[in-house]
Order: structure tokens, then sequence, then C-alpha cells
């Protein structure tokens, strides 16, 4: 029996989200309903909004969750009812290229629930990432459930399903920083800050917060940035140089993801550095570089897809981290707020009062 919940939907580019009655499929073979307790509001659940990600409306918004099985479907083995669990956007397959390489985190064939959920019209929902959790119960892959420890709460948990996984993951996965490495990162909201307590975690030493808000300078200091730069009043490639003995830093992470922050990545970084890109652009946007110097400056511009993580792997490994106090994921939750509240925690976003609002179910 299909089952009723309420959810937030996005119907049409740029419109206020609306809370609204959605439709449940049972789970059918190698799927899983899950009951939500908790899910983050990322940029990306804004970026959907705005169109920006592709055309597929009505989006069913929400993907950075928490919460307990409720009933899994045929041939599912790796999870069942009552067990607690993160979300992820990247259940691998085990087959494609990428997989066949030893390089599941690069899947280029992740599974989603073959079903979809729906309106109460019948109109089939797109979910944000193959998840759609700002709802009571969602429909997923059961690869896409990972087991996690429950003594972690699930407004923290829940975070690693996105934005502070893509974040630490940047920094530690495809930026490889290591210790005593020097590391800039460029837009220190929840994905940014991440980036900075992945540096800590891994060794950095150097470690620079830039952001056009002193706000969030601030909070990237609890995180573990050694120094901060506001680029709206200093040039942020001058500043990271003179932190660096005049060289740039050996990584810098583009939080942002617009032409001028990752040209500002490119030239912070020391010669043979790398720059992460793991701020989502838009179609419309582009760069120009001089060639001779992306051969000059050597190294490495690599692009971060969710932190290039694999989520069995990394999820119980960050949150026993955090539960040993070695990782402050906890830090990331400004305020708990309803279902009926994502709209108003966007602007909130937008206006930049919070690292991460999540919706407590
Ligand atoms: N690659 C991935 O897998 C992945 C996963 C999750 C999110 N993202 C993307 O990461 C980006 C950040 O997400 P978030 O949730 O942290 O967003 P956020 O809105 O919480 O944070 C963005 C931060 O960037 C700062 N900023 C904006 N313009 C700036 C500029 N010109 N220079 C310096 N700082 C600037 C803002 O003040 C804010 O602190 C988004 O584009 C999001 O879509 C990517
Ligand atoms: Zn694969
Ligand atoms: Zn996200």
């Amino acid at each position: 029996m299909a089952q009723q919940v309420r959810g937030v939907v996005a119907h049409k580019k740029g419109e206020p989200v609306t809370v609204e009655t959605i439709v449940v499929p049972d789970p059918g073979p190698g799927e899983a309903v899950v009951q939500v307790q908790a899910c983050g509001v990322c940029h990306t659940d804004l970026h959907y909004r705005e169109g920006g990600i592709t055309d597929a409306f009505p989006f069913l918004l929400g993907h950075e969750a928490a919460g307990v099985v409720e009933s899994v479907g045929e041939g599912v083995t790796d999870v069942a009812p009552g067990d607690y669990v993160v979300l992820n956007w990247r259940a691998v397959c085990g087959q494609c290229r990428a997989c066949r390489r030893g390089e599941p985190w690069y899947c280029f064939n992740t599974h989603n629930a073959a079903q979809k959920m729906t309106l109460e019209s019948g109109q089939e929902l797109s979910p944000a990432l193959g998840i759609g959790a700002f709802a009571e119960k969602t429909l997923v892959h059961a690869g896409q459930a990972t087991l996690v420890n429950p003594a972690a709460r699930p407004e923290v948990a829940g975070l690693l399903g996105c934005g502070v996984m893509a974040g630490l993951g940047a920094a530690i996965n495809t930026g490889k920083v290591g210790r005593g490495d020097s590391i800039a990162v460029i837009g220190c909201g929840g994905v940014g800050n991440a980036a900075i307590a992945g540096a800590r975690l891994a060794g950095a030493t150097t470690i620079i917060a830039i952001d056009v808000d002193n706000r969030k300078l601030e909070w990237a200091k609890e995180f573990g940035a050694t120094h901060t730069i506001n680029s709206r009043e200093n040039d942020p490639v001058e500043g990271v140089q003179a932190l660096t003995d005049g060289n740039g830093a050996n990584v810098v992470v583009d939080a942002v993801g617009r032409p001028e922050t990752f040209t500002q990545a490119f030239y912070a970084r020391d010669l043979a550095g790398t720059v992460v890109l793991v701020g989502v652009p838009t179609p419309e946007m582009r760069i120009e570089l001089p060639l001779l110097d992306v051969f000059g400056r050597g190294g490495a511009t690599k692009s971060s897809w969710y932190g290039d993580c694999l989520p069995s792997r990394d999820f119980p490994l960050l949150i026993d981290l955090f539960l040993q106090g070695r990782l402050p994921l906890d830090k990331f939750v400004s305020e708990t707020i309803g279902l009926d509240d994502v709209e108003e925690a966007f602007h909130r976003m937008e206006r930049g009062e919070v690292l991460r609002s999540v919706v407590v179910l």
C-alpha cells in the first residue's frame, strides 16, 4: 500500500516551495522506504529551486538526511527495518568503467529507486539528487541508505549526506591535504567550513578561510582556520601569498563556484599546487585564463563531486570521529526547523545567517 506523507515541493523556477501531500510507493526490488528524522538545507536545494540543475520540475527537495529504515523490497540484504541510516546520493554500481577501474567514488551509474514518488494528482516528482528527504518518508535504492552508529543524533549525522561530506572530502580526498600542508578555502558556508574541518583533521598547519562575510570567517576559526581574509576588503590572492612566504597555498578549495572565485583559487595556490572546485557553477558561467599560466603554474585543477567519497567507507568513519570528539559535526547545525520553514531557511542561507538549517521530523 502506497503511503501519503508531507513533503516540500518546488513547482516552478524561482517560486517559493510549498508543503504538499506526497505519495510514497511500497519498496520494490532493491528499494527501501526510510522514515526521515532530519534533513539539512543545502545550497544545492536552492540551485534546484532556481532551475540551475535541471528543468525536471516538480522537485521533491531535501537530500542531507538521516532516518530509520521502515521497510525494504525484495532482495535487500544490506539494510533491514529499524536500521539507523544516513542517505547518500552515491549508491555505487560496481560494474561501470569507474567501478571496474577500482575508483568507485567516480561511479557513472549510481543507483536510485526505480519507482517514482508522486503528487496526489499522480504527477511524478523528481527527487533532489535522487533522494527527496524534506518529507516524512522517502523511497530510495537500498544502496542509498548507509548504516551508521545511532549514538550520533539525526540532525548531525544527516549532514554527512551531502554538504559536509562534500567539503571534508574536497580537502582530504580530492585535494589530498596532509600533515604540514597549507590550504586556503574560498567560501565558508557549510561546504567550505567542512573543508576547513577536514584540513585540520588531516594535519594542515596553515588553514586560510576566505569569505565576503565576517560572520562566516568567525565560524571558520571554530572549525580550525588559522587565518581569515575578507575578500571584499582585501585581495585574497595577495593575502594567501603573504601568509605562505610569498608562495601560495598547496591546496585551494573553491567552495563558491563562480568565475572570480575560481580565478582567485587558480592564482592563490603555490606552483604545482592543487585547485579543487567543489562549489557548483551555473550554465552561463565562463572562465578565461592565459593558457601559459595553466601550463606554467603546473599542478592540478580538479573538481570534487561529493568530496570523492565512498559512503559505506566514509560515513561510519566520520561518525566515529564525531563521537570521539575529533570532528565537530554538531557545530554545523545553526538551527532546527520544521518542514514548513524551508522557504524561510533559503532566505536565511542567502543572507548568510546560518551554516545549516536542519529540518527535524
Ligand atoms: N560538489 C559537490 O558535491 C557539492 C555538494 C554540496 C554543495 N555543493 C555546492 O557548494 C557550494 C557551497 O554550498 P554551501 O551549502 O556551503 O552554501 P552556503 O550558501 O552555505 O555558503 C556559501 C558561502 O560562500 C560565500 N561567498 C559567496 N560569494 C563569495 C565570493 N565571491 N567570495 C567568497 N565567498 C563568497 C558566502 O558568504 C557563504 O559563506 C554551492 O555551490 C553548493 O551547490 C557542492
Ligand atoms: Zn559504477
Ligand atoms: Zn547538497
